[in-house]
């Protein structure tokens, strides 16, 4: 579905009743990458992803920044008449997810960090990402996607389920050159939200693969440690994208955690 918030187009899915969950992808991704999770929970939920700005179906924004994915967000939970929701963000949309909780904190429920980690890109990576916007506007996205799926996927689903990798392969190829540019401006310049970590007072779920290279579990453990009370769930035989590789897993820790809220 489309819908026109403050003039730009948002594409998102809404499938589903109960409570609230909207998930945030990665970078380059697109709302499809919670396919898996869509309708699929094993409690009453209303699930919901959104393409953020410049991906998908969604109109590039007139500034980058996760600041930006966090109002866009905002302006979607408006638009579908909900005030509070559990916010889900995998890896980039883990960093819009801190960005949220900065500028929305009374609209979250829970949070749930996936494959995400709460540091700043450092001078190297700030770098890499320069280079990686040079080669994009030169060589396309499929580019980007060549250089970076390895590290997307997991060992174990390269050797078992490489259909998969071939799968966000594509999707990674389809993301439009103008969102994979202002996605990395987004990655380059967001804050360090090591600080937002002790100001997080909502249940919140930490979910790693134990093969994620991006953001390895070393990166899930210090959030763990530094938000009260959250919960950590380390996913065997999955890499960055552990929702898409490790479904079942995932969906399963993801509808205890929503079990936990409405006990509460
Ligand atoms: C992502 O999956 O969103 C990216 O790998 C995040 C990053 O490069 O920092």
């Amino acid at each position: 579905m489309i819908t026109f918030a403050n003039g730009r187009a948002i594409g998102y899915d809404d499938v589903g009743s109960g409570v609230p969950v909207l998930f945030l992808h990665g970078f380059p991704h697109n709302r499809a990458l919670w396919a898996p999770q869509l309708g699929a929970l094993a409690v009453p939920a209303r699930t919901i992803c959104m393409d953020l700005r410049g991906f998908g179906e969604s109109e590039p924004g007139d500034h980058d920044g996760v600041d930006g994915y966090a109002d866009d967000a905002a302006v979607l939970l408006d638009v579908l008449g909900i005030d509070r929701v559990v916010l889900a963000g995998l890896s980039m949309g883990g960093y819009a997810s801190f960005a949220f909780w900065r500028r929305h904190r009374d609209r979250v429920r829970a949070l749930v960090l996936c494959d995400t980690r709460a540091t700043a890109d450092n001078d190297t990576s700030r770098a890499a990402r320069v280079e990686m916007q040079a080669m994009a506007i030169e060589r396309g996205s499929s580019a980007v996607a060549n250089q970076m799926i390895a590290g997307m996927i997991g060992k174990t689903t390269r050797e078992k389920n490489p259909e998969l990798a071939d799968e966000l392969h594509r999707m990674m190829s389809l993301a439009p050159v103008i969102g994979v540019v202002g996605a990395l401006n987004a990655l380059m310049t967001r804050p360090d939200s090591t600080p937002t970590l002790a100001t997080i007072d909502v249940p919140t779920l930490i979910v790693v693969g134990d093969e994620d290279v991006l953001t390895p579990p070393k990166d899930a453990r210090a959030m763990h440690l530094a938000i009260s009370g959250s919960r950590l769930e380390v996913i065997a035989g999955a890499g960055h994208v552990s929702n898409l590789e490790r479904p079942a897993t995932f969906n399963h820790v993801l509808s205890e955690f929503l079990v936990s809220l409405t006990a509460q």
